[in-house]
């Protein structure tokens, strides 16, 4: 997908953000290697911690609709940041487990500059399902 068209979509979902607490919109974008795509924007709710973030509600509804790591080409991302707005903690477990480490992100600020950075490099030390089978 041409990077244009990246903007323009994770702009939608950013637009589609349900953000009425914070007032902190976020959009995501998961794009599959068939080219079909995703948007996830963060969704509130008044009992605050229930809130769901941008790149959950993406990578959520491609496993959703069947789709697995094996099958997604890229996260893209957008939010407001005097840099770039990288996914919190939470989103990084959760990116971990259900994209490829060697998979881009990429970041976009709302001025349409972006950088790309790998899944791999989001975390290090992470906890991950081979823990569960530790002996
Ligand atoms: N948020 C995201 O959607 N993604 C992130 O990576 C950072 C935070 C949302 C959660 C909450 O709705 C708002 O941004 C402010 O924290």
């Amino acid at each position: 997908m041409e990077i244009n068209e990246k903007y323009e979509l994770v702009l939608k979902a950013y637009n589609n953000a349900y953000a009425k607490y914070s007032k902190f919109n976020v959009g995501a974008l998961v794009i599959l290697k068939n080219g079909d795509y995703f948007l996830g924007a963060n969704v509130e709710n008044a009992s605050y911690g229930l809130s769901n973030c941008a790149e959950r509600s993406a990578l959520f509804a491609t496993y959703s609709n069947g789709y697995r790591k094996e099958d997604i080409e890229e996260l893209v991302l957008i939010g407001k940041s005097d840099e770039f707005l990288y996914p919190c903690g939470a989103c990084r477990q959760v990116i971990l487990e259900l994209m490829m480490p060697n998979s881009r992100i990429t970041l976009f600020r709302l001025d349409k500059t972006y950088k790309k950075v790998y899944v791999k490099d989001l975390m290090p030390f992470i906890f991950s399902e081979r823990d569960l089978d530790a002996k």
